[in-house]
């Protein structure tokens, strides 16, 4: 069977740049003013680049899929840097809502589509980026997900702007300043988001700014009063030694302050039984109270261990007392020793009513030992009273909103966000779903898990991990205050993340609660996903905090989807073994048949002419493990592949999504990609079986040719092996079975190790082709790197390559001296070249000069030479890096991955000098 005879292959089948694609997704992570998100956390997110450039090349075909258009390799080639060029500006977050860039990417995507592009479809969709990268590009989007928080996130990113894209705010504000302006895109939602939100920090100032009352500021420190930006908290434990039996705080650290030269600190006075806490300049020159192994009393120096704090915990006798106060100075902040009036206004009841759940999995593992359980447990009553406060407001302002939405002459539509509105009521409830989002950063920055970070000077948020951990001291933030944890300062950066979310096109997202596991009933459609991955984030545990709140806000708007007291767990995919009383097998297994389900699934859904893309997220342990050289049972990322396999896919591509700059590879050339994209399609029913011996045959046809591809794309080599699984695992998977030579069915794990040796064999007869020098050169370096060997085993290796030693020290390749050989290091080459370069030399000179003079001093250098060596020694670099990487030379493997993936800039710039080199001394091309 042809692999090509079915369908026509598309880019992510044959290559991609995946290095600009990575390089832009790591920059991404860098970006926070109006990236979408911004608007609410979720875990594990995919940056938007990785997204978008996924699934562009999943809809462009391949240019092999037009022979008729470009017969020989070489036009193929030529017309994938063209398309590759497209995808390098389209993954540049600056381009996001650049309508050149976004309209060159849609024309590419409809000349190979014509008219008939697909929908998209992200069972899974978490955080939303998928489903709102497909919106960007012209595909309308289907976001589903099993928990009410994430499908809320997919609402307000997809389904909610484009109902009201283009329209003029409804606040009286906008409306009386500026009634002829025309408002583009979100832009208009985000002024009311801005302005109702302001109304809400105004209103429950008048409610509740009582209990955040300014600072007295000391003389020395610049007098009168100031705003209060937090309140540093430490939790008390009493001691349990007899004779002392006094409260004592628990400390990390009694830095405030770290920024060199502004160093302030807490200074804890015991005195009479008691502690009293003064704030000073400069750095602490004690130890905090508690680290690792335990606490320790400061009054009696006693060791406490955490059994003793835990007990304490669970009787609910663990206190807290204030240590400082942080207010907002004119240009830097001010650490303010506490008095009593900060004290007692810290002295507030608990709310009558608040809404609390309890705590499961990982979001109770770790605080629940200290008697946390439930949500509410992590606020104080002053933190409880404001959010309970914001709230109430976020119920209100949809009234308020409603009222200025009809005097503006918004249609007095009642029909809300879920029955499909888009008149006044839905615009409010559109207002109080981006107000709820920026009440929950609040409640992110709000909770007594929060730490001081004396670093930055700023306030951390709960979920700084994907989980609960235990803070033993606190930063409280005010959220009336426009500072760090602050509802103002929250509500701007959800205004603009919406002002930043594509309008280009009119198309209706569509985002609704569903269990993956069940028929959508949705066919023809694109498939794009990125599942949950075994235990490593438990998504329904972790949301239910702020489920509880968004339920309180929401429930009127989405009654459904917010019936439920908690979020949904048990059809959660997710290998929580607490679910299963314990048993990690049986929560392994359920997540395993789950994941089948779901594909097997989704074999009715997908549209045949589009591949389906689904991610792999590796765990930090994963990447670990398969650094190491062997591994003995399948990883996760076999198994998931097998289950894909089974459910009646085969997978075509294989390609590795990192999310580290490269400069961070290398101190760690084994730091591999973050996730694996698969490319699927579907198997016909009528799919052939084949034997271990024809599969042999079919790899080896099928994969050089693959391999060639991908090296012409510039593949990074540290990312070759993983993108090479792909074609290989095509070839395997395109068949209904193969039969090993028993009998047996062969499974992922023989298949992938069939790939590897392939792709030894490529290599090898790549090698095979190069000069006789470069290959002794090779040999010695496997052998011995730039190490000494002896003379007599040189030559015998010299022999047989049919080279001398001689000869290869002439040109500059090796010493040799006093009975011992070794190759010349990179300080010790020489910059000459020759028109007999061998490929070995002029590669290890690129790598010295990348190094020292960057693209410019390459490019010069190739310029002086043939591009067609070049080249070679390109090629040369891939083989080199594999052999480096193999023995863990991280810094080898480092100057050959780099040398690759400057490729394309040194080629380019090596042609424009060309350009000017006269005619009569240009060398061969
Ligand atoms: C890895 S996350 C998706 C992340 C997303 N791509 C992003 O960029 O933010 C996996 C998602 O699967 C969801 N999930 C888990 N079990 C599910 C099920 N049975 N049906 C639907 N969604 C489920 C989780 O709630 C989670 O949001
Ligand atoms: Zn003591």
């Amino acid at each position: 069977m042809n692999s090509s005879s079915a369908y026509k292959k598309k880019l992510i089948e044959v290559a991609l740049p995946l290095d600009d694609i990575n390089a832009a997704s790591a920059r991404e992570k860098s970006i926070r003013h109006g990236h979408p998100s911004t608007l609410h956390l979720w875990w594990a997110r995919r940056p938007l680049a990785t997204a978008r450039a996924v699934i562009w090349a999943s809809l462009v075909d391949d240019p092999s899929a037009h022979p008729e258009e470009f017969p020989t390799e070489e036009e193929q080639q030529a017309e994938r840097e063209r398309l590759f060029d497209i995808l390098r500006e389209l993954v540049i977050w600056e381009n996001s809502n650049n309508p050149r860039v976004l309209d060159a990417a849609k024309a590419e995507i409809h000349r190979s589509m014509g008219d008939d592009v697909p929908a998209l479809l992200d069972p899974f969709a978490g955080g939303g980026a998928i489903p709102l990268e497909a919106q960007r590009l012209g595909l309308k989007a289907y976001a589903q997900d099993l928990n009410p928080v994430a499908v809320t996130i997919n609402k307000a990113m997809i389904e909610i702007p484009p109902k009201f894209a283009g329209n003029k705010p409804v606040n009286p504000r906008s409306q009386a300043e500026r009634p002829l302006d025309t408002w583009e895109g979100n832009t208009g939602l985000a002024a009311d988001v801005e302005y109702y939100g302001n109304w809400m920090r105004e209103e429950a100032f008048r409610r509740i700014g009582h209990l955040y009352p300014k600072v007295g500021v000391p003389k020395e420190q610049g007098g009168g009063e100031a705003t209060v930006i937090a309140w540093i908290w430490a939790r008390t434990v009493k001691c349990p030694n007899p004779a002392c039996g006094h409260e004592t705080p628990l400390v990390r650290s009694f830095d405030l302050s770290k920024k060199k030269g502004k160093e302030w600190h807490v200074e804890p006075i015991v005195e009479n039984g008691g502690v009293r806490f003064e704030v000073r300049p400069g750095k602490s020159d004690r130890e905090g109270t508690v680290n690792r192994r335990g606490a320790t009393c400061l009054h009696c120096g006693m060791p406490i261990g955490f059994d003793c704090i835990r007990e304490a915990g669970k009787h609910a006798e663990l206190g807290i007392r204030l240590m400082a106060v942080v207010g907002e100075g004119d240009r830097a902040r001010l650490y303010l020793t506490p008095c009593e009036e900060q004290v007692q206004s810290a002295q507030v009841k608990k709310p009558s009513a608040f809404p609390s759940v309890k705590l499961f999995g990982k979001a109770q593992v770790n605080i629940g030992l200290y008697g946390l359980n439930e949500t509410a447990d992590l606020f104080t009553n002053r933190q409880l009273t404001a959010l309970v406060a914001l709230s109430d407001l976020v119920n209100e302002v949809r009234e308020k909103a409603y009222i200025d939405a009809i005097k503006s002459g918004m249609e007095a539509n009642d029909t809300g966000l879920d029955g499909g509105g888009t008149g006044a009521s839905a615009y409010s409830e559109a207002l109080s779903v981006y107000l709820q989002f920026a009440l929950d950063k609040v409640i992110d920055r709000g909770s007594t898990l929060c730490c001081w970070d004396a670093g930055y000077q700023k306030i951390g948020n709960t979920f700084g991990r994907q989980a609960l951990p235990m803070r033993w001291m606190f930063a409280e933030s005010n959220p009336l205050a426009d500072s760090t944890g602050g509802f103002a300062g929250s509500v701007r950066w959800v205004s603009e993340a919406v002002a930043s979310l594509p309008t280009s096109e009119p198309i209706l997202g569509s985002a609704r609660q569903f269990d993956a596991q069940s028929d959508c009933g949705i066919r023809n459609i694109m498939v794009s996903t990125d599942p949950p991955y075994y235990d490593n984030i438990d998504y329904s545990d972790l949301s239910d905090y702020f489920y509880v709140w968004d339920r309180a806000g929401l429930q009127e708007v989405f009654p459904k989807q917010f019936g439920t007291m908690l979020t949904p767990k048990e059809e959660e995919l997710v290998a929580a073994p607490y679910r299963f009383d314990g048993g990690k097998r049986e929560a392994k297994r359920y997540f395993e048949n789950g994941m089948r389900k779901v594909f097997s699934g989704l074999t009715r859904c997908v549209i045949s002419d589009v591949p389906m893309t689904v991610y792999y997220g590796y765990k930090q342990s994963e990447t670990a493990k398969q650094g190491a050289a062997e591994t003995t049972s399948s990883s996760g990322w076999e198994t998931i592949l097998q289950a894909i396999i089974d459910s009646g896919f085969s997978v075509t591509g294989t390609w590795p999504m990192r999310t580290e700059l490269v400069s961070a590879l290398k101190s760690s050339m084994n730091a591999l990609a973050s996730s694996i994209v698969l490319v699927c399609r579907k198997r016909p029913d009528d799919a052939p079986i084949c034997t271990r011996r024809e599969l042999v045959t079919a790899l080896r046809r099928e994969l050089h040719p693959a391999l060639d591809k991908l090296q012409a794309a510039n593949i990074a080599p540290v990312d070759l092996a993983q993108s090479a699984i792909g074609p290989g695992i095509g070839v395997y998977s395109r068949y209904a079975h193969v039969l090993d030579a028993d009998g047996s069915e062969m499974g992922v794990r023989a298949a992938l190790q069939l790939i590897n040796e392939e792709l030894d064999a490529y290599f090898n007869d790549q090698s095979d082709g190069t000069d006789a020098m470069s290959r002794f050169c090779i040999e010695l370096y496997t052998q011995a790197g730039f190490n000494d060997v002896k003379y007599g085993e040189a030559e015998v290796l010299a022999n047989a390559k049919n080279v001398s030693i001689q000869a290869m020290e002439d040109v500059g390749l090796l010493n040799a001296d006093k009975g011992i050989v070794h190759l010349l290091t990179r300080d010790q080459i020489e910059m000459k070249t020759s028109l007999t370069q061998p490929a070995w030399l002029l590669a290890q000179q690129l790598t010295v000069l990348l190094d020292k003079e960057g693209v410019e001093g390459c490019a010069k250098h190739v310029s002086q030479v043939s591009l067609a060596d070049a080249e070679r020694a390109k090629s040369l670099a891939y083989r080199l890096f594999t052999i480096a990487d193999r023995r863990g030379w991280a810094g080898e493997a480092f100057a050959y991955n780099s040398l690759v993936t400057s490729w394309s800039d040194i080629a380019g710039r090596a042609h424009e000098l060309l350009r000017f080199v006269p005619v009569q001394e240009r060398l061969e091309f």
